[in-house]
């Protein structure tokens, strides 16, 4: 029986993970995943990380279970950053903790589905994983164009509102768009806010990089400018990014009412739907991400190995600006864009070529995680682009 499965290709992001691995070549870059890599190279645990952890050795008195919802104090720890000092107050807003920011997206999609949303709409190219975990669930999927010219496609969006039936969702990247880089403007959040709240649609707001971009505040206006605007909407978190603790799977997903009341009866929904996919999920890191938050010099430390990171990518950016053109490829829009990913306009020999003779490991979407660039590799990458698209 189990014999008669048929092969399914492991997910071509990860693959890349290991490709790059067995690649002998001393000079190889790797701008596959999205992780973050210092100039050497390295993705290194946070110092704050660390310094939590030996808390945690010192004090941690138990492991014994807590509950679907996972750790409340991590979970509610996080608001006041996520949704800014007043709305982190609001009695219509709580959420519970999942395995990583694709948990909370997972959760969110299944509450959208069982609450009787027919449809989520996407714009694309997404993170390719949203599609996965719409198919995996049996939810249509409908998409419209997430950018133009260097620019989100608003065009786009407001026909794919306008073609959207009230209850239908919409999946919105808070920030840092994965994998283009490109952002909607406060001005365009609150365009976008005003005509869901008037269609009544249901936002799904996925926020994997907030402090990657601009700041931690800068990077959370968008949900909040959306979440001020509706009565419902559901976030989906990630810590895996921004503390950098991306294999231990820490995230979380909120939920907003409509009333205050209507939240015990939401979240023993996402509690049920928790139990029966993961149980519970990993405690580590989010007690990790607790003690860093509630404890001034770690929290300090990491705020300042955050903006110490969006330093580093901003310089990057900066670098790819100014060589502006490789070949056929326009650089100079990457200075515009947000955090980890930029696409650049390479068709699959093109990347093939990259790949087989110069050694650099892309997304076959054209997506390069502009942390695998440091001082030492930047300009052998340009070279390498403007050799295979000149
Ligand atoms: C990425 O897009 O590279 C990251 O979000 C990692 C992942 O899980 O795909």
């Amino acid at each position: 029986m189990l014999a008669d499965l048929p092969e399914q290709s492991p997910d071509a992001l990860l693959a890349l993970i290991k490709m790059y691995a067995a690649d002998p070549r001393k000079e190889k870059i790797d701008l596959g995943v999205g992780v973050y890599r210092t100039d050497d190279g390295a993705t290194p645990v946070f110092a704050a990380v660390k310094g939590a952890e030996r808390d945690l050795v010192e004090r941690q008195d138990s492991k014994a279970y807590l509950g679907p919802e996972g750790c409340m104090d991590f979970v509610r720890c996080l608001m006041p950053i996520i949704l800014g000092d007043d709305m982190a107050k609001s009695d219509r807003i709580d959420g519970m903790q999942t395995p990583g920011g694709t948990g909370g997206v997972r959760l969110a999609v299944a509450l959208a589905q069982a609450a009787g949303a027919k449809r989520v709409w996407m714009g694309t190219p997404s993170w390719p994983n949203h599609a996965q975990i719409l198919k995996d669930i049996g939810m249509e999927a409908a998409t419209f164009n997430h950018a133009a010219d260097g620019a989100t496609d608003m065009d786009a969006l407001k026909d794919a509102i306008a073609k959207a039936d009230a209850g239908d969702a919409f999946l919105l990247h808070g920030c840092c768009h994965n994998p283009t880089g490109i952002d909607y403007t406060v001005d365009q959040w609150h365009e976008i806010a005003a005509i869901i709240a008037e269609k009544g649609i249901l936002p799904i707001l996925d926020l994997a990089y907030q402090g990657l971009g601009e700041g931690l505040d800068e990077d959370a206006q968008g949900v909040r400018i959306v979440m001020k605007a509706v009565p419902e909407a559901l976030l989906a978190y990630s810590c895996d990014k921004n503390f950098g603790l991306y294999r231990d799977r820490v995230g979380a997903v909120y939920v907003q009412a409509a009333e205050a009341d209507h939240l015990p009866r939401i979240m023993s929904n996402a509690a049920s739907f928790a139990r029966a996919t993961w149980s519970m999920p990993p405690d580590h890191g989010g007690s990790v991400v607790r003690e860093i938050v509630a404890d001034d010099t770690l929290r300090g430390e990491w705020l300042d190995e955050l903006a110490g990171m969006r330093r580093r990518m901003l310089q990057v950016r900066a670098r790819l600006a100014e060589a502006g053109t490789a070949g056929s490829v326009d650089l100079t829009p990457l200075a515009q864009q947000h955090g980890l990913f930029a696409m650049l306009p390479l068709d699959k020999d093109q990347i093939q070529a990259l790949r087989k003779d110069h050694a650099v490991y892309m997304a076959g979407s054209g997506r390069i995680n502009i942390a695998g660039l440091t001082l030492g590799n930047i300009d052998r990458f340009i070279a390498a682009l403007a050799k295979v698209s000149g």
